[in-house]
């Protein structure tokens, strides 16, 4: 692998010290920003008003994590914020190419997510309309979840659609990347490593982020 992209994710910082969570995660490559409306996932984080704010303070560029209804209507807002990528959830979209064309037209990087039990196999030829797809390795909703393996065969079959399709598309996994696990997934095609507890659960996480990106590399 060229790169691994480690994205710390700010669901394991602490709210009320956003700013100075963000400059401990500065050597990462982007940070990820998880959204939650308590409809789409059992839990609530935070809407546009706390990203733009995380967006005007963040040392590094914002990957945006979207686990809300009604993606059509809220999705382009995000790209607006200034957001690196905007990735949403297949299973909440009416139309997931024109949500991906509307992200793009703003400036941001397209992605699409499914959930561990949404095959991928239905949105393969999508990979042009995509600039990265998130493979969930939990049940979204909750940091510090196990990491499950039978989600490995949805990258695979992601890199080969790359590959015969001549595209460049990332490929993300999202939930319990940890030291034992993030090479696993690194095997199995991912490029791209969203780790919550892992990092923010560290003593120093400049040091875990740099020991995620050996390993995924190694
Ligand atoms: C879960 C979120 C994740 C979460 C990952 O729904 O999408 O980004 O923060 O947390 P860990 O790395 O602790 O599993
Ligand atoms: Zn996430």
């Amino acid at each position: 692998m060229a790169s691994a992209r480690i994205n710390p994710s700010i669901l394991s910082a602490d709210f009320v010290n956003m700013e100075r969570d963000l400059g401990r995660i500065a050597t990462a490559d982007y940070v990820h920003v998880d959204v939650m409306d308590n409809h789409f996932v059992p839990n609530l984080t935070f809407g546009p008003q706390m990203v733009g704010r995380v967006q005007d303070v963040s040392p590094i560029p914002l990957d945006v994590h979207l686990m809300i209804a009604d993606i059509d209507r809220w999705a382009p807002g995000y790209a607006e914020l200034g957001a690196f990528s905007v990735t949403f959830h297949v299973e909440a979209a009416r139309d997931p190419v024109a949500v991906a064309r509307a992200l793009r037209e703003r400036g941001a990087r397209a992605g699409l997510a499914v959930k561990p039990g949404t095959p991928i196999e239905p949105y393969l030829e999508l990979l042009p309309e995509f600039d990265q797809v998130l493979v969930m390795t939990v049940e979204p909703g909750f940091g510090g979840q196990s990491f499950m393996p039978e989600t490995m065969p949805k990258l695979r079959a992601l890199r080969e659609a790359r590959a015969r399709l001549g595209v460049d598309t990332w490929l993300q996994v999202d939930g319990g990347i940890a030291d034992d696990t993030i090479a696993i997934a690194a095997e199995a095609g991912a490029d791209t490593f969203v780790a919550g507890s892992a990092v923010y659960g560290a003593a120093d996480p400049a040091e875990a982020i740099s020991r995620l990106r050996e390993r995924a590399q190694s």
